[in-house]
Parts: C-alpha cells; structure tokens; sequence
C-alpha cells in the first residue's frame, strides 16, 4: 500500500509526518472521505466543495486545486489498486512550534491521502442483516458543520457503540433529539410512513450522502421531512438507518436494544441503499 504525504507517494508503513504537525497536537485539520466504486470517486463534487468550506471555516489555506488534488486521488486509487473501496484525505494547517494560535507567518498546509479496498460482499451482508444503535449524551462542540479531525467525543462514542455489538452511536441532545451518529447521519420512516432526518440549520455535519440521497427520495417521490426526531420516535419507527461514505445506506434494526419495525431491514432503507448505489456507481 500507498499513501501520499506532501507531495509524493510513500510506502503506507513508513509514510508519516512530523511530531509538531499541528494536525498532531491541537487536531487543527480537516478531512474527508469519499466512496470509491468501479475506481470511481463518489460524490465526487460534493465531498469537495465541503472541504473548501472546511478549510475556509478554519481560515486554513487550500493546499492545491480541486483538479491538481483530483489527479492525487485518482493516483491514490490507482496506485493501491482500489475498485471497491474508500479514500481518505486530511489536511492539516501544517508544522510549526507548539502555539495554539496560527503561526504567523502561515507554513504551508499538510496533506495525507489513503486509500483502501472494501469488500462489498461483506458490507452487503451487514447490511442485508441489519445493525444496531446505541444512543449517547451530544457532547460535541457548536461546529459539527465542520468536518474536523477533532473526533475524540465521536471516538469515545463508537466505542461505546463497539462495546454494545452496535455499528454506531447516535448523538442525542439535550431535547431528547438525535443529532446525527458518530460518522454518520441518521435517519428513520416514522410512525406515519415518512422519511425523517435532521435539518443541516442544526450543529451537524451536512453529509454528502444525506444530501444525495435526498435527491434519490426526490426522484422516487417519496414523502421526506428533514425534522428531527427523538430516541422515542426512532424506536416506534417503522424502519431506521444511517448514512455516509463508509456505509452508504445502512438499515438499523436496533436502537439501545430495542427492535425496530419486525427485526429485519425495511424495504424504503433496502430500497434506498440500491438506488443510492447505482446512482454512485
Ligand atoms: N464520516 N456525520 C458525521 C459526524 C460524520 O463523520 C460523517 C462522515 C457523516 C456522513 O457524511 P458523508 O455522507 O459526507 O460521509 C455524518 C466519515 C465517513 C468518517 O468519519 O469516516
């Protein structure tokens, strides 16, 4: 395997970057990650354009064009020999002597891409099974929206989730409402039969999935809200599931230990998944 380091292709086990990366010290970076289909990046534009809000919101600058760093992804892709898999960029303000202020002048920003191969088949299983939830308190900062490498309350969440045979843990705040999973958002068909995910006015990352596949919705006019809904509501659902590049659209059966709808996968979240799918391929 490969992974670039700024600048150049290096051996995976011997790529690594500086001890005052600050990236390293202070988590000031950010990253994204994109599905790869048939080689292919998914949602390729989308996933880009949030990086440069990203990185715009930290006043961090870009580190090179969306066509220069297209050709970095493709190579990633290229040179770990991915067809089905994920690529993983981050982008750090760069190296610089501890300060938790920006260095003055600015370094140049560093980068790292990985990639790596999925296997589909297994992912298909899991979801033609059906995973589960466990909820926990929100205790993340007020700017979710970015997606920072500032992941340790998702880290102690997922852990959470693991040590519970759960995929993932759903954020809840204060209201009792959830907020989106610990790298994913979340969804439900509610008692009435409609699509529910929360608005992206809250403090939630606004996921390049959600978003497409609330076009899919569109295009299959199926009736969809984007309100929030709580841990109540999601267990009275009808079916439940969460999104995002690492697990596309992936139906949730449990919720804390309680069964969703009849156990099983529902037919919107099933559904929805192979739309979403084709639409990526
Ligand atoms: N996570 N919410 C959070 C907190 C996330 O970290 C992610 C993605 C999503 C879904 O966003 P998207 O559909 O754009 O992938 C929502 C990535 C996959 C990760 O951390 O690995």
């Amino acid at each position: 395997r490969f992974a670039y380091v700024n600048g150049r292709f290096v051996r995976h086990g011997e790529a690594a970057v500086h001890i005052e990366d600050r990236g390293y010290q202070l988590a000031d970076g950010v990253y994204e990650v994109w599905a790869v289909f048939g080689g292919k990046l998914a949602d390729a534009a989308g996933h880009f354009a949030r990086l440069w809000r990203s990185l715009d919101a930290l006043k961090i600058a870009h580190p090179m064009s969306e066509k220069a760093l297209t050709v970095v992804l493709r190579e990633a892709i290229r040179r770990n020999k991915v067809v089905e898999g994920m690529v993983y960029l981050q982008v750090t303000r760069g190296v610089a002597p501890r300060d938790h202020a920006f260095p003055n002048p600015a370094v140049p920003p560093a980068v790292v891409i990985t990639a790596k191969r999925v296997d589909r088949a297994v992912a298909e299983a899991k979801a033609a099974k059906g995973q589960s939830v466990v909820t926990v308190p929100e205790t993340r900062w007020g700017r979710c929206d970015i997606k920072s490498i500032g992941l340790l309350p998702n880290a102690l969440a997922k852990q959470v989730a693991r040590e519970h045979g759960a995929v993932e843990a759903w954020f809840v705040d204060e209201m009792g409402l959830v907020t989106e999973g610990a790298s994913s958002n979340a969804w439900i068909v509610d008692a009435e039969g409609r699509l529910r995910t929360r608005d992206t006015q809250a403090n939630i990352l606004r996921g390049i999935t959600r978003s497409s596949l609330l076009d899919v919705i569109a295009e299959a006019g199926l009736p969809v809200a984007e309100q929030p809904f709580t841990v109540e509501e999601a267990k009275a659902a009808r079916e439940a599931f969460i999104t995002g590049a690492g697990t596309l659209v992936l139906p949730i059966v449990r919720v804390d230990g309680a069964q969703i709808g009849d156990g099983a996968p529902g037919p919107v979240a099933t559904r929805l998944r192979r739309l979403y799918i084709e639409r990526a391929k």
